[in-house]
């Protein structure tokens, strides 16, 4: 899978490429990400990228011609594009599936005030990362990336993306490592019996009572 991200600060992700799973699955040659500077395609003095808002109002927003640039240097016709927006489809497991299944991601990082609605014309959709506002969408992109990837076949074994939480409407199971004891408190017995079904059993009452305790809102995901 290819992600492209289109964005004003490259910089950023830097030690977003080089850690943990997404170095991993770059180096297995299972992801490949490439981060575009927007700026380069304005061909403006002092590759200015915004302008003032018609109409008036505070800030600056980014100008729809330099981003679409950006967008059609890396377009192909697997591609999928979307737009980090809190106006947009609010990120979750589900969207993250569907996400994984495609070829090529484009992810497109606004600033300022936005970009030029007019964008909106030329992609697949626009996706929030939450009902907060972000400087920018180059975080919401990494979480983007980060969920998507561990989906991708061979980014991590299937068996620990079975229980993860929210794969199936229902929180993960608490787990527990060494030691057996801290500060009174001790693993549940069930967990050192060896038996397999009665663990297997507790687990999934666990995850049951999490859901119901924490997150009732998931039942409704259905
Ligand atoms: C300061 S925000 C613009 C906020 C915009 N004026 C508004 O009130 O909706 C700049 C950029 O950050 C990104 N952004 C901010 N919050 C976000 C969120 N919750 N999810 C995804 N992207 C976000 C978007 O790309 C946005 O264009």
């Amino acid at each position: 899978m290819k992600i492209s991200i289109l964005t004003l600060f490259p910089e950023m992700f830097d030690g977003f490429k080089n850690s943990s799973i997404i170095k991993r699955a770059i180096d297995k040659n299972i992801l490949d990400i490439e981060v575009i500077n927007i700026r380069d395609f304005s061909t403006l003095n002092n590759k200015q990228v915004d302008d003032t808002p018609y109409g008036g109002g505070a800030g600056m927003v980014m100008r729809v011609d330099i981003v679409y640039d950006a967008i059609e240097s890396v377009r192909t016709p697997e591609s999928k594009v979307y737009l980090m927006s809190p106006a947009g489809k609010v990120f979750n497991q589900g969207i993250a599936k569907e996400l994984s299944s495609f070829k090529h991601l484009i992810l497109v990082c606004g600033h300022y005030e936005g970009i030029d609605d007019r964008i909106t014309n030329f992609i697949d959709g626009e996706i929030s990362i939450g009902d907060y506002i972000l400087t920018g969408g180059e975080l919401a992109s990494m979480v983007i990336t980060d969920a998507v990837t561990r989906l991708v076949d061979g980014v991590i074994t299937k068996e620990s993306l079975d229980d993860e939480s929210f794969n199936d409407d229902l929180l993960d199971y608490p787990t527990f490592t060494r030691p057996f004891e801290f500060k009174g408190y001790k693993v549940p017995d069930v967990l050192i019996s060896g038996h397999h079904e009665n663990i297997n059993k507790w687990r999934m009452e666990e995850r049951i009572k999490r859901t119901e305790e924490r997150r009732p809102d998931l039942k409704d995901n259905k």
